[in-house]
């Protein structure tokens, strides 16, 4: 018996940027999925309970698309892995998880990421993190439906206790960075959940990829504002959707410079350059989310805040002077107000301060396994 954890993550800066070969800086929150992990019988089998969704019979070796919408994930690695020729099967697992889904803090990654070390740890196979992030990646593309960029898995599989994670997605290394000392990320829940966000994802990548052809070019990566001049000028779509993926790019290695500098004022200033630019440019924000940003930026201590994720609903960024972190989530949960009138849940902010947390681990201890009901 043992436990398989992996956390979630908050982008510092770096959004909508992963597939298009550029540049991202998540940490791994303290926020984890765990998988306890038992032996079962019969190869070929996998038994998922999994806390307030139920349970899930998996055969490991022949997809099976009609498995319940949160099991996707879980199969999906699960069936690419036994592709690969290693045995996925013959395993049970419980499964709690403490970040919360749909509000863009990657329960989805956590999970896909957990059960690849899973079945790596009963293989006796050491894998790279990025290699475990790939195959989550690739589970989220063919199986969940979405065709999302590598950051989540990647900072979910190999992020260093203590640091932020600069990714290069072209290179698809990570390399880690300090937060300067005197400073604390907030992750601020608006409380409101995505809706259809699955095809606006979609369609924001593919308009990107149709703008690098059309210029010439492999990804976004390779662009500069200059080369946008030579897009026809009916496509102020493109347009702007590269503008955003083009300075963003540099605000976030300008952001890895100013951390390792300790200039807090200015990765303030970048973060709130971020979320303007996703609003405007790239347009990805909400109403709630440009609510909860503007009260964090108007609250005592904030150096600057964003959205953080997909967009559309969930979390925002916010960073904060640490000796200022009572006074800011007072103002802000005093101030913030968006009602999502069509979501049941608590529909009111949560804030969260977060220090950046180590990634996937195997933990040998059964009391962690007894905690998961
Ligand atoms: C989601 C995707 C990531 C990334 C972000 C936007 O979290 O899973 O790959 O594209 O959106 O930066």
């Amino acid at each position: 018996m043992f436990a398989m954890r992996a956390p979630g993550r908050v982008n510092i800066i770096g959004e909508h940027t992963d597939y298009n070969d550029g540049f991202c800086l998540p940490m791994a929150l303290p926020f984890d999925t765990v998988i306890a992990v038992s032996s079962y019988l019969e190869p070929h089998r996998v038994e998922i309970r999994s806390e307030g969704f139920g349970s899930a019979r998996i055969r490991t070796d022949k997809p099976n698309h009609e498995l319940a919408e949160w099991a996707l994930p879980i199969a999906g690695v699960l069936w690419l892995l036994e592709a690969q020729g290693i045995p996925a099967g013959g395993w049970r697992g419980k499964v709690a998880s403490d970040i919360p889904a749909g509000a863009s803090l990657s329960s989805s990654a956590a999970i896909e990421v957990a059960v690849a070390k899973v079945v790596l740890h009963l293989n006796g196979i050491q894998w790279a993190p990025l290699q475990v992030a790939e195959v989550g990646q690739q589970a989220e593309t063919d199986f969940v439906g979405i065709p999302t960029g590598i950051m989540d898995q990647f900072i979910s599989a190999g992020a260093v206790n203590g640091h932020a994670g600069l990714l290069d997605c072209r290179e698809l290394t990570l390399t880690k960075t300090r937060l300067p000392d005197n400073v604390t990320i907030a992750v601020m829940d608006t409380g409101t959940r995505r809706r259809l966000v699955d095809v606006a994802y979609a369609e924001r990548r593919a308009t990107c990829e149709r703008t690098a052809a059309e210029l010439g070019l492999v990804s976004l990566r390779d662009a500069t504002m200059q080369d946008l001049a030579r897009l026809s000028a009916e496509d102020q779509v493109g347009y702007q959707r590269a503008a955003h993926v083009i300075s963003e790019n540099e605000r976030t290695l300008a952001a890895v410079g100013a951390m390792e500098a300790g200039d807090t004022a200015l990765l303030g200033t970048l973060m709130n350059q971020s979320h303007d630019s996703l609003r405007d440019q790239f347009e990805v924000s909400s109403p709630a989310l440009d609510q909860i940003v503007k009260a964090a930026r108007e609250a005592p201590g904030c150096l600057g805040a964003r959205m953080t994720g997909g967009g559309f609903a969930g979390c925002a960024v916010a960073l904060v002077a640490s000796d200022l972190v009572d006074q800011f989530r007072s103002q802000v949960l005093a101030s913030y107000n968006y009602l999502d009138l069509t979501h049941d849940g608590d529909r009111g902010a949560k804030i969260w301060f977060c220090d950046p947390q180590a990634g996937a681990s195997l933990d040998l201890l059964l009391p962690v396994a007894s905690d998961v009901k």
